[in-house]
């Protein structure tokens, strides 16, 4: 028989991301907040969906913000109001979560795969030239691209927004693990010509249910996304002036975000600090996540390589012994998945991606993670190395 100490903890187990924590902390204001819908019953963009949008809007600087029904969604409403067509071809890094090439393949469009930097996890510009090459010369259009601000930290926007211009290519940004976080002093939300995030619980700002947005200082598309949010809605809900969703943020989902953001600034101060004393701690056995230039995170994953020849299942189970959960996002590269193996990818390969997705191991972060719990983590994380 196995023993015992290997399938289970032998110290009380740590939460992964400790949604409890923070429900404690809120104590009645969500609860309040859910009554107040309740008692006034406009379940479908009632007032706190604008409001919220209002709130979004001022706290990241968006000239427009609307809310959606999850950030898959987002990004797709931003896909059909730029009316992506059937073998047009749009720019998507491969080591990311499905949604971010799913909604490209919705239209019949064909994702390019192209690899991320190895220290960033994001998209590499070097690739996204590849790319974009590789496109033209298989007989695709490419027309835009979608960086992916993966596990929190903003992509290398400069670059990515000068090769976009210099083809003529719009960017839409999948924000969907990053609301909060700042490039060059500025947040997420106002970079490219427009950005979707997504508010599903386990995300830095999470509602409790599905829940996204869509960020845009575009007059024109703000109004296109408003029609299409609502079955392509022209002057009023029954006159239809194009093909469109049912993709709406509910309002009780709204009333539960504006709680939650009231804190975030806070939350997304705590991660940090749970970030920065992850990596004083690990820094010299395994290789930390970390900050790219005049970017801030905000940590929606705190993820770890580890050193060649650790056995990643071997560690999983050693720091589950000890009660520290762990997970892995994301054990295939979009190339390597069933769904999308035979979408292009940039000529010079990804090895990037595969070599991440062969060693990245993510550990427990949440803003409610205490000094105690941290070095728990630390320790349990060198002993098994
Ligand atoms: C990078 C990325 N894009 C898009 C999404 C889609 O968001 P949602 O689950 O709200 O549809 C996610 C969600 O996990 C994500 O991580």
């Amino acid at each position: 028989m196995a023993n015992p100490a290997t399938w289970r903890s032998t110290e009380a187990p740590i939460e992964f991301i400790d949604l409890g924590a923070q429900r404690r902390r809120l104590g009645r204001r969500i609860d309040d907040a859910l009554l107040r819908v309740v008692e006034h019953g406009r379940f479908i963009m009632g007032p706190e969906v604008g409001a919220l949008e209002k709130e979004l809007a001022d706290f990241c600087g968006a000239k427009h913000v609307l809310g959606c029904a999850n950030g898959t969604d987002a990004l797709g409403l931003a896909l059909m109001a730029k009316e992506l067509k059937a073998g047009q071809a749009v720019l998507v890094p491969s080591f990311t979560f499905a949604a971010t090439a799913e909604v490209v393949a919705w239209f019949g469009a064909i994702p390019v795969f192209v690899d991320v930097h190895e220290d960033t996890f994001n998209m590499d510009p070097a690739s996204l030239e590849a790319g974009i090459s590789t496109a033209e010369r298989l007989g695709f259009e490419p027309v835009g691209i979608i960086p992916v601000d993966l596990f929190g930290l903003p992509a290398a926007y400069d670059e990515i927004l000068a090769i976009a211009a210099a083809h003529g290519q719009w960017v839409i940004c999948d924000a969907a693990q990053s609301f909060g976080a700042r490039y060059s002093g500025r947040r997420l939300g106002t970079f490219g010509l427009a950005t979707a995030t997504s508010f599903f619980p386990a995300k830095p700002l999470g509602c409790y249910g599905d829940g996204g947005a869509i960020f845009t200082a575009d007059d024109e598309l703000e109004r296109k996304l408003r029609s299409i949010r609502v079955h392509g809605q022209g002057s009023d809900k029954y006159d239809n002036v194009r093909i469109g969703l049912t993709a709406r943020l509910d309002t009780i989902q709204a009333a539960i975000l504006i709680e939650k953001l009231k804190i975030f600034d806070d939350e997304i101060a705590a991660r940090n600090e749970v970030a920065e004393r992850y990596s004083r701690g690990l820094g010299n056995v395994v290789t930390v996540p970390r900050l790219a230039s005049g970017c801030t995170s905000v940590w929606a994953q705190y993820t770890i390589r580890l050193p060649k020849g650790v056995d990643r299942d071997g560690f999983a189970a050693a720091l589950k012994a000890k009660g520290v959960p762990t997970a892995i996002y994301y054990p295939k590269s979009m190339h390597q998945q069933t769904a999308y193996m035979d979408f292009p990818v940039a000529e010079g390969g990804l090895p990037c991606s595969e070599r991440l997705s062969a060693d990245v191991i993510s550990l427990p972060m949440h803003a409610y993670l205490d000094e105690p719990a941290q070095e728990r983590v630390i320790a349990a994380v060198r002993g098994a190395v």
